[in-house]
């Protein structure tokens, strides 16, 4: 069985970490699968939403691979890192929406994995922390850079230095998760609820939002407002900007192609 389950359902891909037993850790063949997964998903434009998630009700995904890292030389472990980014790099490239549905702990490298994503969903009983420092290390797939935008320095610091684990409703008042669900049953379902406008939209706009925002924390204002005008302009030209006000003077909904 694969390291990570691909399924598409209409222009919905469902990416499911498959290693139950080990808590869903990435181990370096969870990380290469994912980045083929990547990879293949990036070049289908039917693809406008991409849900990770794990498999069993106990872990989204525990972090780096304990078992396999403690067997690691010191070079391996650096390879490691590199693979963080270039295989899940694609998760937070704007090539479509990604949204992390935590089934359960999410912890280290599986924060830094949800971390990624667009958008975070998490059953009640899920924990999220990123304990690196008390083994030692510190978060190495992008989780200092990338909590401290999602929930600011001190924030960050607290979660980092302490090592805490947070309950689902703790993140959710810290804006780290977007939505807490009640039955680890109804995950799936209420997260595709919640997505259902992203499913229904016009991806142009979609990937330019996407493109635009991330100009928000990596550009001074000046250019991220030029960022944000280039952006524009490709919706400007798009059939599917035409059909959106053809739908509002119908008073119909719009019907997007993607072009
Ligand atoms: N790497 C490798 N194996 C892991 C793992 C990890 N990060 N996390 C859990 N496992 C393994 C355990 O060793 C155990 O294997 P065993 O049955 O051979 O002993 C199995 O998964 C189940 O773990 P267990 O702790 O009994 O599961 P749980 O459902 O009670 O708890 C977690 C799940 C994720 C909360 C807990 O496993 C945990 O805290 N893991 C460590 C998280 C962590 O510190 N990650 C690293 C950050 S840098």
């Amino acid at each position: 069985m694969s390291e990570a389950v691909l399924e598409r359902q209409g222009h919905l891909a469902l990416v499911t970490l498959n290693r139950p037993e080990r808590r869903n850790a990435l181990s370096k063949a969870l990380l290469l699968r994912l980045g083929e997964i990547g990879r293949q998903l990036a070049q289908d434009p039917d693809v406008r939403a991409v849900v990770l998630t794990g498999a069993g009700d106990r872990a989204f995904c525990a972090g780096a691979d304990l078992k396999e890292r403690s067997q690691m030389s010191d070079d391996e472990i650096r390879a490691q890192l590199s693979l963080y980014q270039s295989e899940l790099g694609w998760l937070s490239a704007p090539h479509f929406p990604t949204i992390a549905a935590l089934n359960g702990a999410a912890l280290g490298g599986g924060l830094e994995l949800a971390l990624m994503c667009d958008l975070r969903v998490a059953v009640r009983e899920a924990e999220l922390g990123l304990p690196e420092t008390r083994l030692a290390i510190i978060p190495g797939a992008g989780g200092t850079q990338r909590l401290v935008r999602v929930v600011g320095e001190a924030r960050a610091k607290e979660l980092i230095l302490l090592g805490r684990r947070l309950t689902a409703d703790e993140a959710l008042q810290l804006g780290l998760v977007h939505r807490v669900v009640a039955k680890q049953k109804q995950l799936l379902s209420k997260t595709l609820e919640f997505i259902q406008p992203i499913l229904e939209g016009a991806p142009i706009a979609q990937r330019a939002a996407l493109r635009a925002i991330a100009a928000a924390s990596d550009q001074p204002l000046d250019a991220g407002l030029a960022i944000e005008r280039e952006c524009y302009e490709a919706c400007l030209t798009s059939a599917d900007r035409k059909e959106a006000l053809a739908a509002f003077v119908e008073k119909r909904k719009p019907v997007f192609s993607g072009k």
